[in-house]
């Protein structure tokens, strides 16, 4: 039995670092965003045991480190199944692209294996198997438009909002989470941001808090919402912090963002850690028009859109 499932990205809607924890994560407080590019999952089950993990992409890692790997081994644990089970991951999305790639590819990877087991765990337990191999995983678990707290894998589903065109930028350049995070860190001990760590936290709370309270319908009339209410939220003057050293490091990422802004994006930032970037655009003609522009100068550009929670689990198994 095989089951093939598509393996949507998320970009990050502003991304606040804060202060790092005893266990040396740092807490985070982001808006996560699923979106319509994506890679394919195909999961087989056989008689026999062992998990093997095929890439056409040498870039994929094929042994127990791969995060599709290690969630098999805990769901089929979680599920008390038994077999042998391949998962083929084809490639479309960037290997460290800050687009959640290898997260997505464990939650589909996941959602794959309950269908082709025709068994299903609890949510609360893929939640928490998820979280076990990635902070990053649980968001695949909510799709749409979801907010991200703790570490980033406490999430919370955000209300369901219109898709919005949007250009992906994928430079071919790997960027190392962990190292952004050490980076951000020497800077806040040098005082070199703009606010303490604790301070930034609260700021998103201030203002996730007021475009919530302005999205939740009675201000339709008062505050006419003349755009999305995604473009709304990133106006809110929302940052991504990676940006700060991110940015100096590889400059010429600073510069795709600057082409985003220059071809008519109406908000453009790094996702997440990077590499990728993305800019947010009033029509599908002009998120075309910009990603063809890009592409022209010799920057990966793809348009797409972004994906309601809706449309998110209709197209994962469609
Ligand atoms: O959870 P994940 O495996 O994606 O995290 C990769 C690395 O990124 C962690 O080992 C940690 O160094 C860093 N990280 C962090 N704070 C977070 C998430 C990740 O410091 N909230």
């Amino acid at each position: 039995m095989s089951v093939t499932v598509r393996s949507f990205a998320k970009i990050n809607l502003g991304l606040y670092i804060g202060p790092p924890r005893p266990d040396g994560f740092h807490e985070l407080r982001t808006v996560y965003q699923t979106i319509g590019l994506y890679d394919l999952i195909t999961i087989g089950v056989r008689r026999g045991a062992g998990i093997e993990i095929l890439s056409a992409d040498s870039r994929v890692p094929t042994d127990a480190t791969n995060t599709c790997y290690r969630i098999v081994e805990r769901a089929m644990a979680a599920l008390g199944a038994k077999g042998r089970v391949t998962v083929e991951i084809e490639k479309r999305l960037p290997v460290q692209g800050g687009l959640g790639g290898a997260s997505a590819n464990a939650v589909a990877t996941l959602l794959a294996l309950e269908r082709a087991l025709k068994k299903r765990l609890p949510q609360a337990d893929r939640l928490r198997i998820a979280a076990e191999v990635g902070s990053d995983l649980p968001l695949f678990l909510v799709g749409g438009t979801a907010l991200g707290v703790e570490r980033g894998e406490a999430v919370f589903p955000l209300p369901d909002l219109p898709a919005i065109p949007c250009v992906i930028v994928t430079p071919e350049i790997g960027v190392s989470t962990p190292r952004a995070f050490a980076d951000w860190d020497r800077k806040v001990a040098e005082k070199l941001t703009v606010s303490a760590p604790s301070d930034r936290i609260n700021r998103f709370g201030h203002v996730l808090s007021a475009w919530l309270s302005d999205a939740s319908g009675a201000s339709a009339r008062s505050r006419s919402r003349a755009e999305s209410p995604l473009l709304d939220l990133v106006r809110t003057g929302i940052e991504n912090d990676f940006e700060r050293v991110v940015f100096p490091q590889y400059p010429e990422l600073r510069d795709f963002k600057s082409v985003l802004e220059g071809a008519g994006a109406l908000y453009a930032s790094l996702s997440g850690s990077g590499s990728a970037l993305y800019g947010l655009f009033r029509t599908r003609d002009a998120a075309k028009r910009a990603a063809a522009k890009l592409k022209k100068a010799g920057v990966p550009a793809q348009a797409t859109s972004t994906m309601t929670r809706r449309q998110y689990w209709k197209r994962i198994f469609d």
